[in-house]
């Protein structure tokens, strides 16, 4: 690990700092593992992105110049530089889902959240987009919700997931 000496970024934001140089000492500082630790970055966010600190501390812990992060992160389509919802729906456009009928889905959910794709709910609980192919098109049409694939989905079930999850974060 590469990190500076008395580093400002360590002194303003030390929880952040201290979580990416555990994140960065699981995977090793090698750049071959950037898009990995953005992703275990990323996920510890409590809005599932990666913000701009965050991004900075990768810099200097992993010794890579902070716009070779910035463009992994802005290249890759899982990780996010805005922040995103607590909850994140990420449905597949893949072929076995569209052949599938997911556009079925794709109108539940719009209509359940009352967000067209691409949005987060004005509650910022949720955030819908669209993902490729992630590999479960035997239960296609499928969705990850916070990473976790959810298959064989009709707008019956779609209604049930949105409302457990609405229901989790009242108990939170
Ligand atoms: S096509 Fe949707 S998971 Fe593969």
């Amino acid at each position: 690990m590469t990190k500076p000496l008395n580093s400002k970024l360590e002194e303003q934001y030390p929880e952040l700092y201290a979580q990416v140089g555990e994140i960065v000492s699981k995977w090793g500082a090698s750049r071959d593992n950037l898009i990995a630790v953005l992703l275990d970055v990323q996920s510890k966010s409590e809005r599932n992105y990666l913000s701009k600190e965050a991004m900075l501390a990768v810099s200097e812990i992993m010794g890579i110049i902070v716009q070779d992060v910035y463009e992994v992160a802005t290249f890759y389509h899982a990780i996010s530089t805005k922040p995103r919802g607590r909850f994140l729906v990420q449905l597949c456009q893949g072929t076995s889902c569209t052949v599938n009928k997911v556009v079925n889905v794709k109108d539940a959910l719009e209509a359940e959240l009352g967000i067209k794709i691409g949005n987060s709910t004005p509650d910022e609980l949720f955030t819908f987009e669209y993902t490729p192919c992630f590999g479960a098109c035997d239960v296609s049409p499928a969705m990850r919700l916070n990473g976790k694939v959810v298959g064989n989905l009709t707008p019956e079930t779609i209604k049930q997931i949105i409302g457990e999850c609405r229901e989790a974060a009242k108990n939170e």
